[in-house]
């Protein structure tokens, strides 16, 4: 590692390394990632629309991903052949993804089966998960979704089945099951700690939709007494939070959607407004700065400690061994369902071309960020 070069070196260098590579490189950024790293890289986005872009670039021969392990996972799927895809560091996973795994959903797939039969449940997984769950989703007919389409997921597996069973996260579950209007008794949680997941085979005949008992540490300490306090503090302003919060914390809210969601609905805000913002703290303190006709507040401060592990330092460690070093490869055995599951997500979404680097530089510029 650079521990020599402060982070002006660093800087530089990371800029000579993107000017020598030129279109054979593409930096994708998760808007949680740190205000520097957003900066240099050439796309920043939410997790739907990073995916999007991997699958759209097939000019890139390096693509380095600065976002958590699911991400790059996810990006290394949808990649051609010609590609490789890296993490600055293999340790950033995500706790709530690390909540399901291959063999503790099999089990669960089994109990819920036996007793509805294998062709009423539709399995759909969010995208914060190992490939092994995507691959098991793709294979029996499942998709992936991310917190931006998770309804549009669900209409189009009601659509096919009767029932849904949904991991790992509860929360964003449930919001979506509140905004499809699917009555909370036909919401269960399935704990794989206990047997038929702590319900009765009743429960699960009755049930629209199985949430997996899963949560993001980061989300869940957003709590109703912080939604409470800020409205007391602050009657005028908006609150807007990510999905990934409870259901009573996004009944106090007035909006709710992915990270794209948050930072455009700041962006399209009359200037003066005051928006007070449920989510990792990253990208709070970035969009406050982006936005300084608006008032822009943390509904409490809390940071993903895997999405901090990427920084300057091991972005330009992965930039010297470009397509060597932290390159995340999904098994070949997996690959292919994995990436059904991920291409039918793709298609339930209205196609929309894929921003070009020109667009993406404009889009910095008014968002008031140095381009490099
Ligand atoms: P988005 O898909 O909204 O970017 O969310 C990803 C995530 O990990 C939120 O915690
Ligand atoms: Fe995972 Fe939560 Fe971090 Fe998102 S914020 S990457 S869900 S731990």
């Amino acid at each position: 590692m650079q521990d020599h070069l402060n982070d002006k070196e660093i800087v530089e260098q990371i800029l000579a390394k993107k000017k020598e590579l030129g279109e054979k490189l593409l930096i994708l950024t998760h808007h949680y990632q740190r205000k520097e790293i957003v900066e240099l890289g050439h796309y920043r986005g939410d997790s739907f629309g990073l995916s999007q872009k991997a699958a759209a670039d097939k000019a890139a021969r390096f693509i380095v991903f600065c976002g958590v392990h699911f991400m790059a996972e996810s990006a290394e799927i949808l990649s051609q052949p010609h590609q490789t895809v890296q993490i600055p560091d293999l340790e950033a996973g995500c706790w709530m993804a690390d909540m399901a795994d291959i063999y503790i959903v099999e089990n669960a797939w089994e109990e819920i089966t036996s007793i509805t039969g294998e062709d009423s449940v539709m399995p759909i997984v969010y995208m914060n998960s190992d490939a092994a769950l995507k691959a098991f989703c793709g294979h029996r007919g499942g998709a992936v979704c991310t917190s931006s389409n998770c309804p549009t997921a669900f209409r189009w597996a009601l659509s096919e089945r009767d029932k849904i069973l949904f991991f790992p996260d509860q929360h964003l579950g449930r919001n979506t099951g509140n905004q499809m209007g699917i009555p909370a008794e036909e919401m269960i949680v399935w704990d794989p700690h206990k047997p038929l997941g702590g319900n009765t085979r009743d429960d699960i005949k009755k049930a629209k939709v199985i949430l997996w008992d899963g949560y993001c540490l980061v989300h869940t300490r957003f709590r109703v007494e912080h939604a409470l306090k800020m409205r007391e503090r602050f009657p005028e302003a908006k609150i807007v939070v990510h999905p990934e919060c409870t259901q009573e914390v996004v009944a106090l809210a007035d909006a709710v959607g992915s990270t794209s969601f948050i930072v455009k609905y700041v962006e399209s805000a009359p200037p003066n407004t005051t928006i007070i913002i449920g989510t990792e703290v990253n990208l709070i303190e970035r969009v406050a700065l982006e936005n300084p006709d608006k008032k822009v507040l943390v509904l409490h401060h809390s940071l993903c400690p895997n999405m901090f592990k990427i920084n300057l330092k091991n972005l330009l460690w992965a930039l010297d061994h470009v397509g060597q070093v932290n390159v995340v490869k999904v098994p070949e055995e997996i690959k292919a369902d994995a990436r059904m599951a991920l291409d039918r997500m793709l298609a339930l979404e209205p196609k929309t071309t894929p921003a070009k680097r020109g667009d993406l530089v404009k889009e910095r510029q008014v968002a008031g960020v140095a381009v490099s």
